[in-house]
């Protein structure tokens, strides 16, 4: 059966902590795996933006010996009302691996159970996945681990939010959403995510205190509004402007504290630009990892790290 990567849900701690540590391999060398999926293709298929994601995943493939397809809903039959079931049995046939970005998760869920092919989510109005895993690297290398460590995210809870709080438990990390109860997030999402944190013996919390902020290891914060919430743009805006990231509550983290946002960030909303282009910022460092952890992924979804030491 495919290996899926839909959410956090789908990879062990021990595949999370393979993925971890072949990425930290893979940007020290970028030699190594060079061509290791030659001959194989990947779909990308993308419903929204993309800078990061598309490009990172572009260059994953070149490195690793595989053709990339980059297709836009709007540009193929899907669009034009053929079902994601028929699309994911079609791709299935053609490429090794589809990489999707979309709005609803029940789309993804729907091509990764009609397809027979390894599914990735690149980001869903739920979950942000791959995000998750390049902010853990960001951990490791500033922070040393990310075992015993806090993280404080702060806004809007949202895609990347929920997959902070589900690989949280999976390497030993606790996670605060600190967010006004109006954009607090999905129930049904924490509820698994509390389940896994309870079972690692991590602690998840949501708070609406910027006191909850006191102590972290790393803040990190995203737009206010997402892709598909611009017309709620004004209103978030309002709502959520005693949350923006600024020094006064950078002062409030631990001694050495990071500050991470998975970008694209809104200087002036959601943080300041003394926070983000100031000394605790780590965001772009964060971002060249979406390309190492993207690439041990696919090696690990595609079976070439089952035998890894
Ligand atoms: N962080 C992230 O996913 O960025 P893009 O929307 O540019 O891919
Ligand atoms: N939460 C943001 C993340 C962008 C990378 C969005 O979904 O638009």
């Amino acid at each position: 059966m495919a290996r899926h990567f839909l959410t956090l849900f789908d990879l062990s701690s021990e595949q999370v902590a393979r993925v971890l540590e072949v990425a930290g391999k893979l940007k020290r060398d970028r030699s190594l795996f060079r061509n290791a999926l030659a001959g194989k293709c990947l779909g990308m298929l993308f419903s929204k933006s993309s800078t990061r994601t598309r490009v990172s995943f572009e260059v994953a493939a070149a490195h690793l010996g595989m053709h990339p397809i980059f297709l836009t809903t709007s540009q193929i039959q899907m669009g034009r009302g053929e079902p994601p079931e028929d699309t994911a049995r079609v791709l299935s046939s053609y490429v090794d691996a589809l990489v999707v970005r979309t709005y609803a998760q029940a789309e993804i869920e729907t091509l990764a159970e009609f397809g027979s092919i390894p599914v990735i989510n690149a980001l869903t109005d739920l979950a942000h996945p791959c995000q998750a895993l390049a902010d853990v690297q960001a951990m490791i290398e500033h922070l040393g681990s990310a075992r015993g460590k806090r993280m404080a995210y702060v806004g809007a809870a949202n895609n990347v939010s929920n997959s902070l709080c589900a690989v949280g438990p999976l390497v030993g990390m606790d996670v605060v959403v600190v967010c006004p109860p109006e954009y607090g997030p999905d129930d049904a999402f924490m509820q698994r995510c509390y389940d896994a944190a309870s079972a690692a013996g991590t602690c998840i919390e949501v708070s609406a205190e910027l006191s909850a902020v006191d102590g972290a290891d790393a803040v990190y914060t995203d737009v206010w509004a997402s892709m598909g919430q611009e017309d709620e743009a004004a209103e978030r805006l309002r709502v959520l402007s005693p949350y923006q990231v600024d020094e006064a509550l950078m002062a409030r983290t631990a001694e050495g504290a990071i500050f991470l946002h998975c970008l694209p960030a809104y200087r002036g909303k959601e943080v300041s630009a003394a926070v983000i282009d100031g000394p605790s910022s780590r965001v772009f460092d964060q971002a060249a990892n979406r390309l190492h952890t993207e690439k041990a992924l696919l090696l690990e979804l595609l079976g070439k790290l089952d035998n890894w030491e």
